[in-house]
């Protein structure tokens, strides 16, 4: 949680909205942590029971100090391993351009936009990760 009010701020989870992340797990929530001995990083997924569904990545993180030495992106590689051959969706701010190089950089591609969802009027992007179907 303190992780989390560093890097959103206003809009981190309070601590019922993390319970209930937490009491999901046995049903359709992942989260992982990147841990140095403090927790630097997480990543918290949604995978519907069915693997038909797309899982939704519902948020990442990387504290300030540690940015730019990969934890996002190693986040994002075992985030993926939990859910191989599965479409995965996303939405991040339009303005966001260290989450969406990220995105951009592990095959996520723009497929809508929301205009003006966000406080302040900012777009929000929906970004859409396919695996492509290998033939056997
Ligand atoms: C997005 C975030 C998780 C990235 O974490 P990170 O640990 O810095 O990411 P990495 O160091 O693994 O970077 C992976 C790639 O993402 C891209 N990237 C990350 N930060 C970037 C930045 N500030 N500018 C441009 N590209 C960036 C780069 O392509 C980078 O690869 P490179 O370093 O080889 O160029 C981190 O910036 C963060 O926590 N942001 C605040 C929270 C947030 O906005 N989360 C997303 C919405 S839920």
């Amino acid at each position: 949680m303190a992780l989390d009010q560093v890097c959103f701020g206003d809009s981190a989870w309070s601590a019922e909205s993390w319970g209930e992340e937490f009491a999901r797990l046995a049903d359709d929530r992942v989260v992982l942590v990147a841990d140095e001995g403090v927790a630097v990083g997480y990543v918290v997924l949604l995978v519907p029971p069915d693997s038909e569904d797309p899982v939704d990545l519902l948020r990442i993180a990387v504290s300030p100090a540690e940015r730019r030495t990969g934890i996002g992106g190693q986040l994002m590689t075992a985030a993926l391993r939990h859910c191989a051959g599965r479409t995965v969706l996303l939405e991040v701010a339009a303005g966001n351009e260290s989450a969406g190089a990220l995105y951009s950089g592990f095959g996520f591609e723009e497929i809508s936009r929301r205009r003006g969802y966000y406080a302040g009027g900012e777009d929000a992007v929906i970004m859409r990760r396919q695996e492509e179907k290998v033939d056997e």
